[in-house]
Parts: C-alpha cells; sequence; structure tokens
C-alpha cells in the first residue's frame, strides 16, 4: 500500500510514523508512507496556503491549488490504475470505524489531505476529495491527528503487519463486541489472582470465558453493539443470565 499525507506540518507526523508498528510494516514494505507539505505546491515567492473567506467571515481558508497541485504530483509518480482513494481529514467527515479501517486497507493507494484553519476551499471537497472523515465528535486544530489515527487503524489491518497472524481480528470492533480482559503474570499481584480458567489449559473453556467476558464488557458499556454483532445461541443464553442478574440485583431479589 501506498499512503501520501498532505500537510502543511509534516514534522507533526514523523515521530508517531516512525515508530512500532508502522515503523516496521514500512520497513517489511507492507507500506510506503510518504509525507509532503503543501507548502512547496504553493506557487509564487512567498508561497502562500491560505486566504481570507469570500463574503468574510473570519478565519482562514486553504486555497485549492496547491492542495491540487499536490495530488497530481502524487499521481504522477506511480501507476494511474491504483485503487485509490483521497481522504480530507474534516470534523464533519463521516464518523471513523473499524468496518471503513478495513475498507480503506483493501485499497492500493490513500491520498490524505489535513485541513487547517477554518477549513478548505469547497472545490477541494467537490473535485478532488473521495472521502471525508471524522476522529469524532470534537474539533482539533488540524487533520494531522486524524490522519495519524487512520493510518494506524489501516496498518494493523494489512496481513503480516502484527506479529501475530490473525492477531488483529479478536480486536475490539473487529468482532462487533468490546475485547474482555486480559492477564499476564504475576499469578497474584497485591492479593489479586488471575482467573482459574485461564491456567486450566482446557482450550475450549478458554475460548468460551473470552466470548463471555466480550459480551459482558460489550453489554455493560456498549448495549447497543449487540444489536448489530453475530450471536450465537449461547451467547443470547449468556446475555439472558446477564439480564436476570441485574434485574435481580435492581429488585434485591435474587430469586428472580
Ligand atoms: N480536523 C479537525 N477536527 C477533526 C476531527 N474531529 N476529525 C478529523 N479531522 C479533524
Amino acid at each position: 500500500m501506498k499512503i501520501d499525507i498532505v500537510t502543511l506540518f509534516p514534522e507533526m507526523l514523523t515521530g508517531y510514523l516512525g515508530q512500532s508498528i508502522l515503523k516496521r510494516a514500512q520497513e517489511a514494505e507492507l507500506l510506503t508512507i510518504d509525507l509532503h507539505n503543501i507548502r512547496d505546491y504553493a506557487a509564487g515567492k512567498h508561497q502562500i496556503t491560505d486566504e481570507p473567506p469570500y463574503g468574510g467571515g473570519g478565519g482562514m481558508v486553504l486555497k485549492p491549488e496547491p492542495l491540487f497541485a499536490a495530488v497530481d504530483a502524487i499521481r504522477s509518480q506511480d501507476d494511474q490504475t491504483k485503487s485509490e482513494k483521497v481522504i480530507l481529514m474534516t470534523p464533519q467527515g463521516r464518523p471513523f470505524t473499524q468496518a471503513i479501517a478495513k475498507d480503506l486497507s483493501e485499497c492500493e493507494r490513500l491520498i490524505f489531505i489535513c485541513g487547517r484553519y477554518e477549513g478548505v476551499d469547497e472545490r477541494v471537497r467537490q473535485h478532488l476529495v473521495t472521502e471525508e472523515i471524522s476522529i469524532g465528535d470534537y474539533v482539533l486544530t488540524g487533520g494531522e491527528l486524524g490522519a495519524m489515527v487512520v493510518v494506524d487503524a489501516v496498518t494493523r489491518l494489512l496481513p503480516g503487519a502484527l506479529g501475530a497472524e490473525g492477531a488483529a481480528e479478536t480486536d475490539s470492533h473487529a468482532t462487533g463486541l468490546l475485547e474482555g480482559p486480559h492477564y499476564t503474570r504475576p499469578n497474584q499481584f497485591r492479593g489479586h489472582l488471575v482467573p482459574e480458567v485461564l491456567k486450566s489449559g482446557h482450550a475450549a473453556n478458554i475460548k468460551r470465558w473470552h466470548r463471555e467476558q466480550a459480551l459482558r464488557r460489550t453489554w455493560q458499556r456498549r448495549p447497543e453493539m449487540l444489536l448489530s454483532a453475530e450471536l450465537t445461541e449461547d451467547d443470547r443464553r449468556f446475555l439472558a443470565t446477564l439480564a436476570h442478574e441485574s434485574a435481580a440485583e435492581l429488585t434485591g431479589n435474587d430469586n428472580n
């Protein structure tokens, strides 16, 4: 996969992109990430990248020419037939989810445009960008953090990016449920023990325990996710016992 990030502040991204799984994925040539400074594509002696909005209203708007020029230059570098998405990071975009990450991980090239200031000229949205993504309902000073969030989530899904093959498949959200708890050594920490079942060596029981913990955590924290999760008969029975237990707690009656 080829990832290009168009930004006014490339240095903001270099640290994060050069560490850990992102670093290893690039070394293993699973992906190449190039950073492009918008200013390098701005014309004139002053290389102006932003100007006040037509009609007033305050703030500054990123000009269209340098953004179109940057994307043209990126495209001219390699194969035009690559499946591509041009993504504008903006609080007005589609809320980012694991399903979108999966979709993007199947593209050959992703070009991210990091907005700044009041935003970008509308012609960029209309005629350059194919997707607009938001990482949440809050406003950041620019799209750089958002681009890193999306690149990180997409990279983990590239085959071979995580050490243990398939590890991403049990992640929170990948299964439609939140992940349950994990434990490691020591067995006893400040008097708190690791659940017996995890030390039993009984693979089927351990698998069921993990599934039930995931169901329990999702039920407690994000119950709406259960409406669209794929559930087995066993899962439904377990959820019914949870509902039963909590009803009993509420009424203070454990015979119910
Ligand atoms: N730029 C500013 N705020 C943002 C957000 N919430 N998501 C993506 N890009 C942004």
